[in-house]
């Protein structure tokens, strides 16, 4: 047999060699999201072409980046009045293999646009924070909502958390570079369902945030029970999240179990309005990026709840 390959075989060798190439690559970005729940993430990195609302945009800090070497420090800015501006850092996309193979990384991606969104939103209502507690789950590599609050609010303690020690890391970097006002701002890891990490909270909260965490089937339940056990008696659950798919559906399922739940459409003039121009765009899927507000606050029947 001839070990000759004629143009045509050259050709198909090539193509087959490419799809290989493509389907390496996808496989390390699957393994990277680690794999289970992030067919959303997935399907929404490989179309990213919307990335915000622009109502709070990134301008770069080249100042900060000095020890760094690469742009991944921005002043995150209302676009409106520029009347709210933070340093956030990204994470460098010199992270080591090791890191990524480790927890759930879709935190570390990017800003997604239900975070902005949700630090909209409590930007758009101060007042509900003055001389509360609040903690954010899941804040991914900037908790931008939890941020802003321990910026422009009179909240007596903010905590962020997320379950990757990455993200935290990269918050951490955040806290050091920001001017806080009076509020107290810490952050931990803590992941869902582990009790060690909710004890990790010392408290419970007056106000939970969480932004774009519902896709994951696996620690669905254990986020409704994180909510659960950080969130006071009299505490509301700030959840925003678009609908992707059956998802939100179904972790609106779970939460009712312990939780009376309001879902809205329409929270803010602003968003709204950025929601209706963007419709328009091709780019735009209402389905993966506007996001729903659901309110959560805690069902007792004669005095006690639901069992954790
Ligand atoms: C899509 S990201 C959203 C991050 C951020 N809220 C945002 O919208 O930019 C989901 C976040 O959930 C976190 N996460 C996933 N599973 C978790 C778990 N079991 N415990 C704690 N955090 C978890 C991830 O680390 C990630 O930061």
């Amino acid at each position: 047999m001839s070990s000759l390959c004629n143009g045509s075989q050259l050709t198909s060798q090539k193509d087959s060699s490419r799809n290989e190439n493509a389907r390496r690559r996808w496989k390390l970005l699957a393994r990277v999201l680690q794999k289970r729940d992030c067919d959303w993430i997935i399907k929404d990195v490989s179309v990213r072409r919307f990335s915000h609302f622009g109502l709070i945009v990134p301008c770069p800090l080249p100042e900060l980046d000095l020890q760094y070497g690469e742009s991944l420090w921005f002043a995150y800015s209302t676009v409106a009045n520029g009347k709210f501006s933070v340093n956030i850092k990204h994470i460098s996309k010199k992270i080591s293999a090791n890191d990524l193979m480790g927890f759930n990384n879709t935190g570390n991606i990017c800003v997604w646009p239900s975070e902005e969104v949700l630090a909209y939103y409590c930007l758009s209502n101060l007042n509900m924070f003055s001389g509360k507690s609040v903690i954010e789950l899941g804040g991914g590599m900037t908790s931008l909502a939890g941020v802003m609050i321990a910026k422009y609010t009179t909240a007596l303690r903010v905590f962020l958390t997320d379950g990757n020690v990455l993200s935290v890391n990269n918050v951490q970097h955040i806290i050091n570079h920001n001017n806080f006002g009076s509020s107290i701002v810490t952050c931990a890891v803590l992941e869902w369902g582990v009790r060690m990490s909710y004890e990790n909270a010392q408290n419970k909260y007056d106000i939970v945030l969480c932004a774009d965490c519902l896709f994951f089937d696996d620690v669905r339940k254990d986020l409704v029970d994180t909510i659960w056990a950080v969130l006071n008696e009299n505490g509301v659950g700030l959840v925003m999240a678009p609908k992707r798919g059956d998802t939100l559906e179904k972790f609106l399922e779970e939460a009712k179990k312990k939780f009376h739940c309001t879902l809205d459409h329409y929270y803010n003039e602003q968003v709204w309005n950025r929601h209706l121009e963007l419709k328009n765009n091709c780019e735009y899927d209402e389905d993966i990026h506007y996001p729903l507000l659901l309110q959560l606050r805690k069902i007792y029947t004669n005095g006690i709840g639901p069992e954790c």
